[in-house]
């Protein structure tokens, strides 16, 4: 597969910094912080390693137009857009509920449309069926011939795409924690890291799907499944884009601790999972976790 033109301010490979905080200390556990979100201003976190490829194969097979779908605040969405007016793609952003059609913007829309993304917005019905050959095609005739993407942007070329990002890491962690949404960048990272090391995705949404999930995108990037991972399905907190107090203590005083207050709806929850695992004994006393910062 041939390659793009990268836009300039590409942070790769990303920082890896050890992170020194007493309780973790206690436990004998070092934390080391896997900076993605310090790989571009705009494609930050694992937006960049996800689409990496994807915009390879969308040049290679003649498109000018990139397809994709998300919820109103979907930084998947938003990150396509800058993708686009970064690479030189037309932009489509189907969005779900079409009763958002009449109101005004909100500021990930916004950003989205002023990067150039059409927004095309879909009753809920129709976009739970949107990977159907019939909606897509409705979609494509209205929109012309293009690139799909899937929502969250996880498909086998964005799971290939994260491998780097264990390839980074390499020998330099025994255990690595991310969040999962759609469960993409764990099934990369795990394929990409070296046999002795673990990656532990912390789930973000309710529901126990993303074992099945990270197989079949494995099973679709590398025809099997790849590197020692499991998902923990024990810190969601309520669901997507939800806390609880116990959360948002956590990340308040992480901020404080640290200066570097953790993204809420991904990050945090990750974060909080580690520090909890670690306070349970989880980890055997010298483990060096390495904890990515995705957004
Ligand atoms: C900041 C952040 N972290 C983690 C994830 C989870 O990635 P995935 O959907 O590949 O599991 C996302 C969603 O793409 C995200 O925006």
């Amino acid at each position: 597969m041939g390659s793009v033109i990268e836009p300039p301010e590409l942070s790769l490979p990303s920082p890896l910094t050890e992170l020194a905080d007493e309780r973790l200390a206690r436990c004998g556990v070092r934390l080391l912080l896997k900076r993605d979100d310090l790989i571009h201003p705009e494609l930050t976190g694992n937006k960049y390693r996800k689409l990496r490829l994807n915009l390879a194969a969308a040049r290679d097979g003649g498109h000018r137009t990139l397809l994709t779908f998300g919820g109103a605040w979907s930084n998947h969405l938003r990150a396509t857009a800058a993708a686009g007016r970064l690479y030189g793609f037309r932009t489509v952003g189907v969005v779900r509920g079409d009763e958002l059609a009449d109101r005004p913007l909100n500021a990930s829309l916004a950003r989205a449309a002023a990067d150039g993304m059409r927004l095309d917005f879909l009753d809920r019905a129709t976009y739970r069926r949107s990977a159907e050959p019939a909606v897509l095609a409705g979609l494509l005739a209205r929109h012309g011939p293009a690139y799909v993407l899937p929502e969250g942007g996880s498909n086998a070329l964005a799971a290939r795409g994260c491998t780097d990002l264990g390839r980074e890491i390499g020998d330099r962690a025994d255990v690595v924690a991310v969040a999962c949404g759609t469960g993409g960048t764990l099934a990369g990272l795990a394929a990409g890291l070296p046999d002795g090391a673990e990656a532990i995705g912390f789930a973000v949404l309710r529901g126990d799907f993303l074992d099945r999930e990270v197989r079949r995108l494995q099973q679709a990037a590398f025809g099997d499944t790849r590197g020692r991972w499991r998902v923990d399905n024990r810190f969601h907190h309520g669901g997507y884009a939800r806390a609880t107090p116990e959360l948002d203590a956590f990340a308040a005083d992480f901020a404080v601790r640290h200066g570097l207050a953790p993204e809420p709806v991904y990050v945090a929850k990750m974060l909080h999972g580690v520090f909890t695992l670690a306070a349970e004994g989880a980890f055997p006393s010298g483990t060096r976790v390495a904890a990515v910062i995705t957004g």
